[in-house]
């Protein structure tokens, strides 16, 4: 056998235990990220995993004043659009408190003038609107 011969089948027997052993080595990277692509959806997240966090945050319980306000009243309340009194103006709201907070809240729940029932926020409770209101309203 030349020696060139020998070199080279040396090279090729090399190069495939550089392949096998790299092939050995990231087999198990491999199997769990193939794991984790194919693992059922249900089992992604469940209740108490920190991945729930979000979603049981989301279904919790009532949102906040502050959060019912920037997500559906800020746009118009903010600004004052179309004649709404703004966000802790007393000179927007005192006339409008002088009729009493619970008239106050029914007008914003059902609709009044320009303002559409529960500024559009359909699934705000009653309760969720009231809390907007004082946000809207505090230190008055
Ligand atoms: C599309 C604009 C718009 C949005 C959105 C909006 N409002 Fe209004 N709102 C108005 C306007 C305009 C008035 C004044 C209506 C009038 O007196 O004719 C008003 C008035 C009110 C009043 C006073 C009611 C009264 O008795 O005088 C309250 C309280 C109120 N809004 C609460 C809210 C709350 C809470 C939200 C969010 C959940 C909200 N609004 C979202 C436009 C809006």
């Amino acid at each position: 056998m030349k020696l060139v011969q020998v070199m080279s089948q040396y090279k090729a027997a090399l190069l495939s235990v550089v392949i096998a052993f790299s092939a050995f080595a990231n087999a198990g990277s491999v199997e769990d990220a193939i794991a984790e692509r194919i693992k059922p959806v249900g089992s992604v997240c469940v209740a108490g995993d920190d991945c729930a966090k979000g979603l049981l945050l989301a279904a919790a319980g009532p949102k906040s004043g502050e959060e019912v306000y920037n997500q559906s009243c800020l746009a118009c309340h903010s600004s004052g659009a179309a004649g709404a009194p703004k966000f802790r103006n007393a000179g927007d709201w005192t006339a409008r408190l002088a009729a009493g907070l619970d008239t106050v809240y029914a007008n914003a729940i059902g609709g009044i003038g320009a303002m559409p029932a529960k500024g559009l926020c359909m699934s705000c409770s009653d309760d969720e609107i009231k809390a907007a209101i004082d946000h809207m309203i505090e230190g008055l």
